[in-house]
């Protein structure tokens, strides 16, 4: 347990402090029963009423998978509004700071600029992890209000050394949010079991990835009470929709399928690394805890771009990591094709 707890509201915005958030019609009315002339809905159709705005039978499904409270839960449009209220709640815009680890996911630098937040990008070290001694000044600046971990990290794929999180977490303090976006096709354990340890880290996650419904934006945030309750007080009333609440509960519903499909993911990655180390203009494979590959080959520009002309996109990383090329693991149809035109690249 960690020895001294951080006052979580000297980190909030003031005006977030103060804020009276809006209380719609549905969350001061529980019951299900009843004439709803309340929230100025049409009373025709199959759609016309607006969703639960927390979500309950969604956080209670996500509990007790996690082994966590549904207090300790928040649901947002995508995890990329996971971090964009992070910023909203902590960082006052031109003053504040956060800071991550690069190179790694783009929409911490997106975010922060939307909010007007310097983002401070420390460099990961050669095999991608944190480099603490470089860190250590910075836990001194208190501007600093976020901190962003990405385990497994994107577009590297590795995860971040546990013994590093840890420290962090024992040291930083502001808010650490590690976003475990792809936490589900890592052997490491995920930081969930954590909340209650460090009062100041927001695990994120997502259902757009293992679970398969990038389409339908659901993202989770898991943190303590006083953080969970901060998120609810900014979010828009009706963030979630019925119909992405929806796909969310049966997904989980049916466990046997995101387990069938993890694994063949999983499967299909192993074999493609294999196949990919005895391409010649595949230099290098670095491991993978994800759904994603990072290769690097001779002339990544060269070979995304031919690629690209036959059908085939993969994402170039070469302005983050020299000649490096992400390849999300697709079908195994898709990923004998893929492989078939890379062999083919002259
Ligand atoms: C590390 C990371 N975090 C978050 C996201 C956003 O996920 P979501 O679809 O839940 O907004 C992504 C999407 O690619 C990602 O790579």
């Amino acid at each position: 347990m960690k020895l001294e707890m951080i006052e979580i509201k000297n980190l909030v915005r003031s005006n977030i402090l103060e804020l009276q958030p809006y209380s719609s019609a549905r969350s001061e009315f529980t019951g299900k029963e009843g004439i709803f002339l309340d929230a100025n809905e049409n009373p025709f159709g199959t759609m016309n009423r607006y969703p639960d705005p927390y979500q309950s039978e969604l956080k209670q499904k996500l509990a007790d998978l996690k082994g966590v409270t549904p207090q300790n839960i928040f649901i947002g449009n995508g995890s990329d509004e996971v971090i964009d209220l992070a910023f909203r709640i902590f960082c006052d815009p031109g003053k504040d700071k956060a800071l991550t680890f690069s190179p790694t996911y783009g929409m911490y630098d997106v975010s922060a600029g939307i909010n007007n937040v310097e983002l401070i990008q420390l460099p990961l070290s050669a095999d991608f992890q944190i480099d603490l001694e470089a860190l250590k000044p910075y836990f001194d600046d208190s501007k600093i209000k976020l901190m962003f971990i990405c385990s497994p990290n994107n577009p590297t794929g590795n995860l971040i050394d546990q013994k590093a999180i840890d420290f962090i977490l024992e040291n930083f303090k502001g808010i650490v949010i590690v976003d475990e976006a792809y936490i589900d096709f890592a052997e490491g354990d995920s930081l969930t079991k954590k909340i209650n340890q460090y009062n100041n880290l927001i695990v994120s996650q997502t259902f757009s990835k293992a679970w398969g419904l990038a389409a339908a934006r659901v993202g989770t945030a898991y943190a303590g009470d006083e953080i969970i309750s901060l998120y609810n007080k900014v979010k828009p009333p009706y963030n979630i929709s019925q119909l992405n609440q929806k796909a969310a509960n049966e997904a989980l519903n049916n466990f046997n399928n995101y387990e069938a499909n993890l694994n063949l993911i999983l499967s299909e990655r192993k074999r493609v690394e294999n196949v990919l180390l005895k391409i010649e203009k595949v230099k290098k494979i670095y491991p993978s805890d994800a759904n994603f590959i990072l290769i690097e080959v001779e002339n990544a520009d060269q070979i995304y771009t031919t690629l690209v002309e036959q059908n085939i996109i993969t994402r170039n990383r070469n302005k983050q990591v020299k000649n490096c090329i992400r390849i999300s693991i697709g079908t195994p149809e898709e990923n004998d094709t893929l492989i078939n035109r890379l062999k083919n690249i002259q």
